[in-house]
């Protein structure tokens, strides 16, 4: 009797892939990265690693959220929460930006950094040129010790455990669940939230991590909708609000591993230009996940049938109207609308992964990048 079996092979834990395996354990990131800070009973946030005074916190008249790569990605969806949870205006940058455009930093500025590594060359020079003009940083980070982490005022730790596939995944995730808990935190302290309305989002969002379960059930049907796109040469990704925020991370995973070019279009803007692309059975995704916007969402899916484009929609279960206009759907269980993109971006993973797999990639090593990039 004889296995075969190599370190690599062991630490896979019998997943083909790092990245399958990174999406997998969501759930248990969404829990540790929650762990203590929800004080269920009494219905609230408890950040005791952030160190600001209340007093402080109603003296930020600005957040600027910058970071690279799939962590800037999740800072567009801490934008939206932050805005709509804290009622302070919020900019997301790419690092690499930020740093050279002389933004406007005051003390009243709170800087939030967001990255995986902690060591992003560019994010690590933002955070400088923050506290350099006095602003107060908080970083959202998956390693302690690391110099983002060192050098911020505050560190929220995504407890995502450590991450090898290049392509992001459960480090993503866990910025977001950062993000949620930071914006209800910031709401709690300024009153900017009903508790009622609060007490819900925590609800939400404890109940998140088995809700991914059930969506990672459902891989097969992930995988069909893969291996049909894998013989395309370009895509869209299409939806409003928090959807398009989802949509930019989602087309970001396809083109990373599996390099078939995708675009992501907030669902309104495609009419202004781009629709000129949508031809003749040109795959679209479209996330539908968002109340609010759904019916104007709809509106854009109808706009790229109507040139031939075969939709595959993500909405939240229950609702019965989007079947009627695209070609193939995924339900991700009912949730907050603030909270969909922690459950959105899971089909997203597995569709880009399934892709990948489907051409024969290196899925966990995609060609000329690398998981921490500590060059400007
Ligand atoms: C690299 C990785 C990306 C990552 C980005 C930012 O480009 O390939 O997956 O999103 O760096 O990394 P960070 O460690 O700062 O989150």
């Amino acid at each position: 009797f004889h296995v075969d079996w190599d370190i690599v092979t062991a630490e896979k834990a019998g997943f083909d892939h790092f990245m399958l395996k990174e999406i997998y354990e969501q759930p248990k990131a969404y829990r540790d990265t929650m762990g203590a800070r929800i004080d269920a009973a009494a219905s609230k946030v408890v950040l005791p690693e952030i160190g600001m005074t209340p007093e402080q916190i109603r003296s930020i008249r600005q957040v600027h959220i910058v970071a690279c790569g799939t962590a800037y990605h999740a800072g567009l969806v801490g934008k939206s929460v932050i805005e709509h949870l804290a009622r302070i205006p919020v900019e997301t940058d790419v690092a690499s930006e930020y740093r050279y455009r002389s933004p406007i930093i005051t003390p009243e500025t709170l800087v939030i950094v967001v990255s995986q590594s902690g060591e992003t060359a560019d994010t690590l020079a933002a955070l400088r040129e923050a506290k350099r003009c006095g602003a107060r940083v908080v970083a959202i980070t998956n390693v302690v010790g690391s110099s983002v982490a060192r050098e911020a005022d505050d560190v929220i730790v995504t407890w995502a455990g450590p991450e090898i596939a290049v392509a992001s995944t459960k480090a993503y995730t866990s910025q977001l669940i950062g993000f949620y808990l930071f914006g209800l935190y910031l709401a709690q302290t300024l009153g900017t939230a009903e508790a009622t309305y609060i007490e819900e989002v925590l609800r939400g969002l404890r109940e998140l991590p088995e809700k991914v379960e059930r969506i990672l059930e459902q891989s097969e049907a992930i995988k069909e909708v893969a291996e049909q796109i894998s013989t395309h040469h370009s895509l869209f990704f299409i939806g409003r609000g928090l959807d398009y925020a989802v949509a930019l991370e989602g087309s970001l995973k396809l083109k990373e591993i599996s390099y078939i070019h995708s675009e992501a279009y907030a669902a309104g803007e495609l009419k202004h230009g781009t629709l000129a692309l949508i031809e003749e059975g040109i795959p679209v995704i479209a996330l539908a996940t968002q109340d609010a916007l759904f019916e104007k969402t709809v509106s854009n899916i109808k706009e790229v049938k109507a040139r031939g484009a075969q939709v595959f929609g993500i909405h939240m279960e229950g609702d019965t109207e989007l079947a009627k206009a695209v070609d193939e759907v995924f339900a991700i269980p009912q949730t907050h609308p603030l909270l969909a993109p922690a459950l959105t971006v899971v089909p997203l993973q597995l569709l880009s992964y399934y892709a990948s797999l489907a051409l024969g990639h290196d899925v966990d090593k995609p060609r000329n990048l690398a998981k921490s990039v500590t060059v400007e």
